[in-house]
């Protein structure tokens, strides 16, 4: 099986979530690319895209890939990374909103990392970090449970 993830985020990670799903992906064959990259799509089985969240929004790269996946016919397995794990929910929502025909939506947390950036993104990073501690709220880290989730559902789909 040939699998392509596209990782559509900015601080490295969406793609660094992509980089434990290939791992996961045992058996399969699963190119990475960045959603900055220029796409080609074809000659895979399995599609996933993967997103950010800035200011409660997904990736612009995001739906540039949805909708070349879209012409061409293909469903996507998606991810969503982003800070706020008490919208998991609602971020999940949204998502099938955005993309009802994703073959499953999952909400895989994310990290924080003020360090990759400069300027005001380096200051919104570091003011969400406060805010979040400030307000008794957990510090992001990724979900493993989730991202093994989503590669067994990817597998079983075989
Ligand atoms: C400017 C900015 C705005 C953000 N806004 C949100 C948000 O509204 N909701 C959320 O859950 N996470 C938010 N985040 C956190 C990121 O989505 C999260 O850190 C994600 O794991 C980053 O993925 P990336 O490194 O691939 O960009 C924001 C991060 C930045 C830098």
């Amino acid at each position: 099986m040939n699998i392509l993830i596209v990782a559509c985020g900015d601080t490295g990670v969406t793609l660094k979530v992509a980089a434990k799903l290939k791992q996961l992906l045992v058996g399969a064959s699963v190119d990475i690319v960045d959603g900055k990259d220029k796409l080609n799509l074809s000659g895979y089985d399995e599609y996933v895209l993967g997103s950010n969240i800035h200011f409660g929004k997904f990736n612009k790269r995001f739906y540039k890939a949805l909708k070349v996946l879209r012409k061409s016919g293909k469903s996507p397995y998606v991810y969503i990374s982003g800070a706020e794990i008490e919208k998991k929910e609602s971020y999940e929502k949204s998502m099938t909103k955005e993309a009802p025909e994703a073959k499953c939506v999952r909400f895989v947390w994310g990290e924080l990392h003020s360090d990759a950036v400069r300027g005001f993104k380096k200051f919104a990073i570091e003011s969400f970090f406060k805010g979040r501690k400030d307000d008794g709220l957990p510090i992001p880290k990724l979900l493993d449970k989730e991202i093994k989730a989503l590669a067994r559902q990817i597998i079983e789909s075989k």
